[in-house]
């Protein structure tokens, strides 16, 4: 094959075969297709898409870039949860530990955040001494002595969807439903898990701005996942608010730490039961009940001890802010909610986040929320804070939080509805 051959079908709307596919992916990983014709390739399939079984193919040449894991028998169930990524989605941290108090093992194997939606490891990193590198056999041992791993990516992983990923970052190529599908299920696969929860995000927080678009990626997914035999369910979620009331490293730690210990904001309660409840399902565990766990107290024990084995401290105090300022209600009236959206990219902008994959991360930096919605509110009343350890941002922060981002209304907002759908 030539690699213009196979771009030149797919810029004139042809089905790629499975030859082509796996030819092409596995050139790009030995450098013998260029940045420059891989990025063409992205942008036909970005404009002409993929078929079911194309997508597949897409999926298997880049499990086969690398190397798939093996964790053997850790003497329960492997399930993993994979979120398309949300403002305060923190809901990994409470739930890995929760599924593995109910017998199940999570291998989860995470990523760094890019942009407003913040990463599992740069949250987890907040804590003290805690290593989010790990070797291939102490995921395994972990899996068997503590049931819940959370980890980064081993670099043998799916080796062609981290260059294609960063690739497709530069040319405007992220946003294609077969593209992303394959890009997430391709790692799942290569983890080596027994079954995956999809959190398809849906709003303005999210990477899917509509019910529509977030359905369409969750289908392809769920279908990668029957084409491989990996029994995978989808929920549709809400990300038009930010999850609970914290976005930011060490401020998501902590609220984490709350829903453990039985507390925490009523909405990353239930979507972490939600989710428990649906991985407890694929993993053929039904005796458990995850709303009376976590309330008891018992996944609190499986994070103290998944912390401990990654060498942090459950029990240090985690890092705080140099710069702590408040924002205040315009008006009276009942608070409404806050814009997914303004509130992530604040908290990015107050240090959080980064704008490129090397910055570092503010471990205490972002935003708490101060009231819930259906609060009642006067002008003036603090609605939230802004923590950074750069105050120069402070007033970029407030300028995103200004008018409509902090909704205030006459009337109580609807009820939030969190789970949109289930496929
Ligand atoms: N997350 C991924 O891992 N890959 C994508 O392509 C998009 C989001």
């Amino acid at each position: 094959y030539s690699a213009v051959e196979i771009i030149a079908a797919k810029r004139d709307c042809r089905e790629l075969t499975r030859d082509q596919i796996d030819w092409v992916v596995a050139a790009y990983t030995r450098d013998e297709v260029a940045e420059e014709q891989m990025a063409a390739l992205a942008m036909a399939v970005l404009l002409n898409g993929m078929d079911a079984a194309e997508t597949a193919h897409w999926t298997q040449a880049m499990i086969d870039s690398g190397e798939v894991l093996d964790f053997g028998d850790v003497g329960r169930p492997l399930v993993d949860k994979h979120s398309t990524g949300g403002v305060g989605d923190k809901i990994t941290l409470p739930l890995a530990p929760l599924v593995a108090a109910c017998g199940a093992a999570v291998p989860q194997l995470s990523g760094r955040g890019l942009g407003h939606t913040g990463g599992t490891l740069d949250k987890l990193e907040a804590i003290p001494g805690w290593r989010a590198s790990l070797s291939t056999d102490e995921i395994t041992a972990q899996l068997a002595e503590v049931g819940a791993v959370i980890c980064a990516t081993t670099p043998t992983l799916a080796p062609a969807d981290r260059r294609l990923y960063a690739l497709r970052d530069v040319t405007g190529t992220v946003e294609s439903v077969p593209l992303i599908a394959s890009s997430i299920m391709s790692k799942k696969l290569a983890e080596g898990t027994g079954g995956l929860v999809l959190d398809v995000k849906v709003g303005s927080g999210a990477f899917m701005k509509t019910a529509a678009r977030a359905g369409e990626l969750a289908d392809a997914m769920t279908a990668i996942g029957a084409a491989h035999d990996l029994p995978t369910t989808a929920l549709l979620t809400d990300m038009s608010r930010p999850l609970g009331r914290c976005v930011g490293n060490a401020l998501e730690v902590e609220e984490s730490v709350e829903v453990l210990r039985g507390g925490g904001p009523p909405d990353v309660v239930a979507l972490t039961v939600a989710l428990a409840t649906e991985m407890l399902a694929l993993a053929g565990i039904t005796d458990a009940d995850p709303a009376q766990v976590l309330a008891s107290g018992a996944a609190h024990d499986v994070w103290e001890r998944m912390i401990a084995a990654q060498g942090g401290d459950p029990s240090a105090p985690l890092p705080v802010a140099r710069h702590v300022e408040t924002v205040t209600a315009e008006r009276s009236g009942i608070f409404s909610g806050a814009d997914a959206l303004a509130v992530g990219t604040a908290a990015w902008r107050l240090g959080a986040g980064r704008a490129r994959k090397e910055d570092p991360v503010q471990a205490g930096a972002g935003v708490r929320l101060l009231v819930a919605p259906g609060d009642e509110v006067r002008a003036g009343t603090p609605l939230l804070e802004l923590h950074t350890d750069t105050p120069d941002r402070i007033a970029d922060a407030r300028r995103l939080l200004a008018g409509a981002a902090l909704l205030i209304t006459g009337d109580p907002p609807p009820a939030r509805e969190l789970v949109l759908d289930v496929r």
